[in-house]
């Protein structure tokens, strides 16, 4: 029997926010929860192998949540059945709501380690991991992320193995592993996922299928749903420097219509302030503050002024250089 947990209290359809190494961080989702929370959040992908050696303690760094994030699945990799087994006991102890398994990374060192979109080509190694991780994950919903393929299209083939295994979702990225994210992504293939799922389970209850590739807005989003079928979607990159992104989805829900609420400039600059200053709070200023770039990128454009403004920002190494730029140019 599908051990649902959470996903069953869903409202379809379910939107995620996906997860993004170096970018779906506690701060980014701190922000994400207040301003524009999706049904289901999602860690930054975390090692297994990691989590079951001496150097744990840096990893859970990447595993802060604040409750407001709720429901929040944590993310993890790896190649080994028995640390997957050993990580869910620990998912349990660090009170996530459901634990998924990344099978979709294209990462040359992530595939070095038989791990990520590796998997599709070792379909048993990925159910032996999947059955793994339902052990030790107890009353925890188990899901997976994947793509549709290694160097082709192989979903018919590759999705049986996955259902075999009764997840509680599945989140299809509509490309190969080999399409990076080259190529529009498949949407049609998703949807094929989506009938491969029910005639799997021939009527009866059935994991939920997340589409997941190259949406931009929530529009975007409703029609893919109406459009391909799917219980959800899950977004990526359109989420950068936009924490509203989800803000208007329940009226949207209830309506069946999306109207979105246009953000003002200056809630744009106070974001992008209180979020250098969560980010700050976690992490500190190092090396890691280039990750802040990504979203000041995304904050700052579209209005006269934009361009010279993103390009100070760019050269800024913390929050008081940040702070300073904007006070310079006129935006405090
Ligand atoms: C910077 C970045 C980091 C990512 N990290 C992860 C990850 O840790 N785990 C994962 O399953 N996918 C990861 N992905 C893939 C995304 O979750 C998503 O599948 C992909 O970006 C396609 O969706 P989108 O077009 O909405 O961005 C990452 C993508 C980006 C751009």
């Amino acid at each position: 029997m599908i051990n649902y947990g959470f996903w069953k209290k869903l409202k379809k359809p379910i939107f995620a926010l996906a997860p993004m190494a170096g970018v779906t961080d506690a701060a980014f989702r701190f922000m994400i929860a207040k301003y524009g929370k999706p049904d289901v959040m999602w860690t930054e992908f975390v090692a297994c192998d990691g989590l079951c050696s001496q150097g744990k303690d840096a990893l859970l760094r990447d595993l802060q949540y604040d409750k407001k994030e709720r429901p929040i699945v944590a993310q993890v990799f790896g190649a080994t059945p028995e640390h997957f087994y050993q990580t869910a006991l620990l998912m349990q102890e660090l009170g996530f709501d459901g634990i998924d398994i990344n099978m979709g990374c294209p990462d040359k060192n992530i595939q070095k380690q038989n791990a990520g979109a590796k998997l599709i080509q070792s379909p048993k190694l990925a159910q032996a991991i999947i059955t793994e991780t339902k052990r030790g994950a107890g009353k925890l919903p188990v899901s997976v992320k994947t793509r549709i393929g290694y160097t082709k299209n192989t979903l018919d083939e590759w999705l049986p193995y996955i259902l075999e295994t009764e997840p509680a979702a599945i989140t299809i990225h509509g490309r190969t592993k080999k399409e990076m994210s080259d190529v529009p992504a498949h949407w049609d293939v998703i949807a094929h996922g989506v009938a491969l799922t029910e005639q799997y389970y021939g009527g009866k209850d059935r994991p939920f299928v997340l589409g997941n590739g190259d949406v931009q807005t929530l529009e975007e989003a409703f029609d893919k749903v109406r459009q391909y079928g799917v219980d959800g979607v899950m977004v990526g990159r359109g989420m950068f420097g936009n924490p509203w992104f989800f803000a208007d989805k329940d009226k949207a829900k209830k309506r069946g219509s999306v109207v979105t609420t246009e953000i003002l400039l200056q809630e744009k600059i106070a974001a992008l302030l209180e979020h250098t200053e969560l980010f700050e709070q976690f992490f500190g200023m190092g090396n890691r503050f280039d990750v802040m770039k990504k979203h000041y990128k995304a904050y700052i454009h579209g209005f006269d002024g934009a361009r010279e403004l993103r390009a100070k920002l760019m050269a800024s190494r913390d929050k008081n250089d940040v702070t300073n730029t904007l006070r310079k140019e006129g935006y405090l």
